[in-house]
């Protein structure tokens, strides 16, 4: 049996090289999910009250779109409910990437960004962050944007996974306007923007009502599970990835949609709680790569990453390096390599994790760095 040829021009998760095989006992330091508890509100509202569960139109469920709108300053027709923020990226991509077109993306990078144009028969082309902290370089982007005239999209991540760094409001302005006047679309995948450490990176909705805000409340809310997400942005731009989403899925759960709006309804309380919890565990792990490594960390602008600049020896075979740290430390991070070439040189190393997990982890990891 061969499946559709199609499949061939996806390439296996190298994530998944790293997390598959992980050995009993091993510090999961490579998550890309949060570890408290779902909060109570959302626990609640998935056992609403009795009758039907239903489908809601394909678009989502009016009360949550509504709140969605709200919380980014939008219209209510300005949103669209996907099935997590991939399914947003997913429609998306499908609905505007013509086949043989490229588009634009971030190196280091979320790793689905690449199997989402090719999947839409597009080519990725990757743009490199800034060479300091990992941030949107406005320059660089529209450089590659210049070389590339068959760009159909460009997408932004700030904060970024892996790297965490984000990026200023006038380096966003200048990609919006430059992607405005060659008619690109452009994607911010604003999932992390929530989870800060004082200073919430700025969105593209600050700049610009042209282009496409995604998120979801797998991350600041702390619902990855739940699988709600959302587009937001002009209905013309929505309209076609309603189509795609709604044949591929129908429409993200009924249930899950009622506990993603008690969620929103309590973004106050809830996002505040995640900071919290996320920054008492940057803590915990800055502390320890003090002490175990005499390494000085400043906090990354946002998400709950940390980019750990790798020893020079493990330049050339990353992924032997943390298949090492892995089988022999028992720690997992994941190689930088995973999301492109520009991430070589580090390892994402993942403080959703609890605090004790982190001063373990780098006690363990700290022979390697040593030597
Ligand atoms: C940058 C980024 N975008 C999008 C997603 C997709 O998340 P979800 O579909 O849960 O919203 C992830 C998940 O890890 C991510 O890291």
């Amino acid at each position: 049996m061969n499946p559709a040829s199609r499949l061939s021009l996806l390439k296996p998760s190298p994530i998944r090289a790293i997390t598959d095989g992980t050995p009993p006992g091993a510090i999961p330091l490579g998550l890309g999910e949060p570890t408290w508890d779902l909060p109570e509100v959302a626990r609640k509202a998935l056992l609403r009250e009795p009758g039907p569960c239903a489908y809601v139109p394909h678009v989502g469920l009016l009360d949550l779109r509504r709140s969605v709108a709200a919380f980014h300053g939008a219209h209510v027709d300005e949103v669209l409910i996907t099935t997590g923020s991939q399914g947003a990226l997913f429609s998306l991509f499908q609905a505007w990437v013509e086949p043989g077109t490229k588009v634009l993306m971030p190196d280091p990078g979320f790793v689905a960004y690449p199997a989402l144009a090719r999947m839409a028969g597009a080519e990725p082309v990757p743009y490199r962050l800034s060479a300091d902290r990992f941030r949107l370089d406005a320059d660089e982007l529209i450089r590659v944007l210049d070389a590339t005239p068959e760009a159909s999209a460009v997408i932004l991540n700030l904060p970024s996974n892996p790297t965490g760094g984000g990026g200023d409001l006038a380096a966003l302005k200048r990609v919006a306007e430059a992607c405005t006047a060659r008619g690109v679309l452009l994607i911010s995948d604003e999932v992390y923007r929530d989870l800060h450490f004082g200073t919430r990176c700025p969105s593209l909705r600050d700049v610009t009502d042209r282009g496409v805000v995604t998120s979801s409340v797998s991350k600041g809310w702390g619902a990855p599970g739940l699988r709600v997400g959302w587009a937001v942005g002009d209905p013309a731009w929505l309209a076609p990835a309603r189509v795609v989403h709604g044949y591929a899925v129908t429409g993200t759960a009924t249930p899950a949609q009622w506990a993603a709006l008690a969620l929103i309804e309590h973004s106050e309380t809830i996002l505040a709680e995640a900071r919290a919890a996320v920054g008492e565990r940057w803590e915990a792990l800055a502390a320890a790569l003090r002490d175990e490594l005499g390494q000085a960390v400043a906090p990354p602008d946002g998400t709950f990453y940390h980019f750990m600049a790798l020893p020079a020896s493990a330049h050339t075979d990353p992924l032997a390096f943390c298949l090492r740290l892995r089988d022999e430390a028992k720690v997992v991070l994941i190689p930088g390599l995973a999301f492109g070439e520009g991430g070589r040189g580090h390892a994402r190393l993942s403080f959703a994790a609890t605090p004790e997990q982190l001063r373990e982890g780098v006690r363990r990891l700290a022979p390697y760095w040593k030597n």
